[in-house]
C-alpha cells in the first residue's frame, strides 16, 4: 500500500499562501506515479481554492466537521460543505481539538460517523499525554480512546493517526519500539470496532525531513500526519521524497 502523507495546515493560510500549490502539484505530477499519496487539509476558507489548484494530483481535507450534517450551529461547518468544497478527506479528533474544544469520545464518534456518511475519509487521531506515557498508561490511553470514540465500523474503512501529544510541535519523537506498539494497538482496537481490511494508521508529532524515513521505515507505520512541516513547499516535498525513496 502506497504511504499516506497528510500536511495539517492547521489554523496557518490566506489567500497569498495559495501560491505554493501550483508548484507543489507540478512537482508531484512530474515525479508520478509516486509512491505516496498526498493530502493537504488548509482551513476550511481555503478548500475551494485549493482544489482547483491541485489538478488532482493531490487530495484536500478539513481539519474537523460538525457530528451533525445540518441545522442551526453557529460557525460549524459540517461534513457535506467539505464534500461540496472538493474534501475527500477529514481530519477528526485531533488532540488541539479534545484539549482546547473539550472535544469529547462521543463528540468524535458523532464526527466520524457523519464524515462515513457524507462518504469522506476521517483521519481520526488518538495520542497519549507525556503525563500517561510517564505512569505506563500510554497503551491503555489509546486503546481506550478508540474503543469510546470509533463507531461500530460494518466493514467500513477510516485512517487512524498515532499523535502523541507530547511529540507535537516538541521536535520529541518516540523511538521505534515504542510507535510499533502504538501503531500495533491502534489497529487491533479498529479490528475490534469490525475495520474491513488492514487498518492505516499513520504517525503524526514533529515529522521533519530529517526523520521521515525512519519513521517511516518503522514498523506498522503507513504514512504521516505533518503539521508545522507542510506549511513549506521545500520540507514537506522532502517528506513526500523520503516515502517515495522507501517505495522505489
Ligand atoms: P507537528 O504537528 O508536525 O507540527 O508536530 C502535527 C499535528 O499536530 O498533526
Amino acid at each position: 500500500m502506497r504511504a499516506l502523507v497528510v500536511g495539517n495546515w492547521k489554523m496557518h493560510g490566506r489567500e497569498k499562501d495559495l501560491a505554493r500549490l501550483p508548484h507543489l502539484a507540478r512537482v508531484l505530477a512530474e515525479n508520478g506515479p509516486i509512491g505516496a499519496e498526498v493530502v493537504i487539509c488548509p482551513p476550511f476558507t481555503l478548500l475551494r481554492e485549493a482544489k482547483a489548484l491541485s489538478q488532482g494530483v493531490f487530495g484536500l481535507g478539513g481539519q474537523d466537521c460538525s457530528g451533525h450534517p445540518e441545522g442551526a450551529f453557529t460557525g460549524e461547518i459540517s461534513a457535506p460543505m467539505l464534500r461540496d468544497c472538493g474534501a475527500s478527506h477529514v481530519i477528526l479528533g485531533h488532540s488541539e481539538r479534545r484539549c482546547a474544544q473539550r472535544e469529547s469520545d462521543s463528540c468524535v464518534q458523532a464526527k466520524i460517523i457523519a464524515a462515513l456518511e457524507t462518504g469522506l475519509v476521517p483521519i481520526v487521531c488518538f495520542g497519549e499525554t507525556q503525563q500517561q506515557r510517564a505512569q505506563g498508561l500510554a497503551i491503555e490511553t489509546v486503546q481506550r480512546q478508540v474503543q469510546a470514540s470509533v463507531p461500530l465500523l460494518a466493514g467500513q474503512s477510516l485512517v487512524a493517526a498515532y499523535e502523541p501529544i507530547w511529540a507535537i510541535g516538541s521536535g520529541q519523537t518516540p523511538d521505534a519500539a515504542q510507535i510499533a506498539q502504538m501503531h500495533a494497538a491502534i489497529a487491533e482496537g479498529l479490528q475490534d470496532k469490525g475495520f474491513g481490511g488492514a487498518p492505516r494508521v499513520l504517525y503524526g508529532g514533529s515529522v521533519r525531513p530529517g526523520n521521515a524515513a525512519e519513521l517511516l521505515a518503522t514498523d506498522g507505520v503507513d504514512g504521516l500526519l505533518v503539521g508545522a512541516a507542510s506549511l513549506e513547499n521545500a520540507a514537506f516535498l522532502a517528506i513526500i521524497e523520503r516515502a517515495n525513496a522507501l517505495a522505489r
